[in-house]
């Protein structure tokens, strides 16, 4: 009966969903990130659940991970994020993986289509959980390294959890926050306090570009905001390590007075995907707290000119072939200044959203079909990735770790990748000099 349902459900949505154009190929970088893929995201979701394959991968480091939401304080000015920490082992069930029908709510807008789209996503969706342990206790008896995560346009907190568990089971305390900026799908915070004790939550949707609205000053304004957020969630985390009493929002079961002398605090580095990795170079630029950065798939349109010369710190582009194109890379390509650590690897055959963990939730078939996945296995992808940010954060954080065995990844030595960038710039040179910020369709 339920089955019949869903599959009901299942057909009215896909009739949905395409009603929206998609092209077969892979799409021009910006429509990319704004919308289409998106839709088809949506669809290979639907299809995937339609099949019951929803796996997101455990961590492959020793340690156990646990998880839990922090929100600091109720305004939308305060810090929102999830975090995924070393935990003791102790029979916690799993957390969920996209908490409110809200989050759907968000993405069916994100893509454009019928809001309809949301709520049978959430009905299909909103139980699925994630291979870590919900609000168990903190791991004691070591001070763990911290790495805050920055989500990509359209995103979230709690849909990059393949790499954050990863992250957290070799040992790493990951903040992954929301950003408040109009880029996320969907976020909340609450209006006052008797809101927070009433539970009535103030949704905050994603902020779409008004018709003939400049593409660059509000992706700048964006970017700016989103590194203070990082910011001022490294000065919270730092707060609580010190011992300052802070009370979660969100009244869970964790205890955060347990992240008290947890935190390794010259051990410090900042990770983001697509637009996140636009945010971990503006916040390497302001603040030298964050020791080296990690661009995964780097969406450079937001970059302002004056930032590319002030990023004194080792700074590491993870790329995936499909994505990238001219004017992005030559963005890039400004911030290998003399004297700076920069590197450079390109995942081959890899498409952007390899990296959010909807890559897990799709069946091998559909996701190819529908550009979610590249022709390149998922699990190689976040493998090789995790494993080579390990490396280098392994080095320029100074840690006493075995990730120096992936060494060799950081110099793309690995037959599914390239070392630098696969993209040739010497002809678009010219074009980008004169360039607003507005990125042309197809350079190519
Ligand atoms: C919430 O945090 C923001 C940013 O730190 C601060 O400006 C604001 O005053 C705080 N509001 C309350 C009600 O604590
Ligand atoms: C764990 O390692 C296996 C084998 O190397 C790999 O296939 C898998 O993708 C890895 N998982 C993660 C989350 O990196
Ligand atoms: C760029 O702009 C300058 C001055 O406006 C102009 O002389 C030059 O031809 C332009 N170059 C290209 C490639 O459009």
């Amino acid at each position: 009966m339920l089955l019949s349902k869903l599959h009901a459900l299942f057909c009215l949505c896909t009739c949905l969903a395409l009603v929206y154009p998609f092209d077969w190929q892979d799409l021009n970088p910006v429509a990319y990130i704004k919308s289409e893929a998106w839709v088809s995201n949506m669809q290979a979701l639907i299809a995937a659940a339609s099949i019951g394959q929803t796996k997101i991968p455990r961590g492959n480091g020793s340690y156990s991970v646990g998880c839990t939401d922090l929100m600091f304080n109720y305004t939308n000015k305060g810090t929102f994020l999830r975090l995924y920490y070393p935990s003791q082992d102790d029979g916690h069930s799993d957390t969920l993986w996209i908490p409110n029908k809200e989050y759907f709510l968000g993405l069916s807008k994100f893509v454009g289509t019928h809001w309809l789209v949301g709520k049978i996503m959430n009905l299909l969706f909103g139980s699925v959980t994630i291979p870590a342990a919900w609000n168990a206790p903190l791991r004691t008896g070591e001070k763990y390294p911290l790495i805050i995560f920055t989500h990509g346009l359209g995103a979230f907190r709690t849909i990059y959890s393949a790499i954050g568990i990863d992250l957290a089971s070799y040992g790493f305390i990951v903040a992954a926050i929301e950003h408040r900026d109009g880029s996320a799908a969907s976020t909340y915070y609450f209006k006052d306090q008797s809101a927070v004790e009433t539970g009535s939550k103030s949704w905050l949707y994603l902020r779409t570009l008004k018709r003939g609205e400049e593409e660059f000053p509000l992706r700048n304004e964006q970017v700016r905001q989103r590194a203070k957020e990082c910011s001022q969630a490294l000065s919270l985390i730092l707060d609580i390590d010190h011992g300052r009493p802070v009370t979660n929002v969100l009244d869970l079961e964790f205890d955060v007075e347990q992240l008290k002398d947890s935190i390794d605090r010259d051990k410090i580095a900042v990770i983001g995907h697509s637009f996140g990795g636009a945010t971990v170079i503006q916040t390497l630029s302001e603040d030298q707290r964050f020791r080296c950065g990690i661009a995964l798939d780097a969406w450079m349109l937001p970059m302002g000119d004056e930032v590319y010369s002030r990023i004194p710190q080792p700074l590491f582009f993870i790329n995936l072939e499909r994505f990238q194109y001219p004017s992005n890379i030559i963005r890039i390509k400004k911030c290998f200044l003399p004297d700076r650590e920069r590197k450079m690897i390109t995942i081959k055959g890899a498409v952007h959203h390899n990296l959010v963990d909807f890559t897990f939730v799709s069946s091998k078939m559909i996701g190819y079909l529908f550009t979610l996945k590249g022709n390149i296995d998922s699990n190689v992808v976040i493998s090789l990735s995790n494993k080579a940010s390990l490396a280098f954060l392994q080095k320029h954080l100074g840690l006493q770790k075995d990730f120096d065995q992936w060494d060799s990844l950081v110099e793309g030595e690995d037959d599914n990748l390239i070392l630098g960038t696969n993209i040739d710039t010497t002809n678009h040179e010219a074009t980008l000099q004169n360039s607003t910020g507005i990125e042309r369709p197809n350079l190519d």
